[in-house]
């Protein structure tokens, strides 16, 4: 698979991107970009940084080495340097909550159903359409897959990752983490669906 619009190609990754998406995702998801940041956090941000990134890196070594079937990390790369990732997104199969309870106490049924994750686009390369492309790439793969529904989780305070999937279709389905708003103020967890048309 290699799509390509604009400046960006959407792929497959291979081992080779490891690095890269290990850099991504601990730049995206441990490093804060605002200013607000003080010089003691900032300190031992960059101190565990190197043990973070190889966290990530192990990861997804053993996801892409597992070859699970319903498995795919995509990147994009900028038609300048095909080789160099500079955002990705995995999706796998996972269980989420249908509407149909099983009764009062048992909660709700669940079923397994193509899941985002990971999603993250390099600080240097963010506001230019690449996460929305990624995206669109991942609702091909999983039209493929024979699948209808695509699901992903953000929190609450999530503003541009809420905006983005707002505009592109995604809806909520679920909360999480109700108790620790209300008790701690801390935000909840959404689950959110996109029907995108296909057979299951
Ligand atoms: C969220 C994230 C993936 C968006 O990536 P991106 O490539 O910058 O997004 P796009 O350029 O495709 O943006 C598409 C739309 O999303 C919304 N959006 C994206 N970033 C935004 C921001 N910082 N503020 C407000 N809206 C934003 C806008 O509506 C934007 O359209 P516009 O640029 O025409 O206004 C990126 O900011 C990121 O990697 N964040 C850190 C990791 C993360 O939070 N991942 C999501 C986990 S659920």
């Amino acid at each position: 698979m290699q799509r390509q619009s604009s400046s960006f190609i959407i792929r497959h990754a291979s081992s080779r991107d490891v690095g890269h998406v290990s850099d991504i995702l601990t730049e995206s998801f441990y490093r804060r970009h605002d200013h607000k940041v003080n010089f003691l956090l900032r300190y031992f941000t960059d101190l565990v940084y190197p043990l973070l990134r190889y966290g990530i890196m192990l990861d997804l070594n053993s996801r892409f080495s597992e070859q699970t079937p319903c498995y795919a990390c995509l990147v994009a790369t900028h038609t300048a340097n095909k080789s160099q990732a500079i955002a990705s997104l995995e999706i796998c199969m996972r269980y989420v909550p249908t509407k149909s309870y099983r009764g009062f106490w048992l909660g709700r049924t669940m079923q397994q159903y193509p899941y985002i994750f990971n999603l993250a686009v390099h600080p240097k390369w963010r506001r230019r359409g690449v996460a929305k492309q990624l995206l669109r790439a991942a609702e091909q793969t999983v039209k493929q897959w024979g699948f209808s529904r695509l699901y992903m989780h953000v929190l609450e305070d999530n503003h541009p990752a809420r905006n983005l999937y707002d505009e592109i279709g995604y809806r909520i389905h679920d909360q999480e983490g109700a108790f620790n708003y209300w008790l701690l103020g801390q935000p909840r967890r959404f689950l959110l669906q996109k029907k995108i048309g296909a057979t299951k």
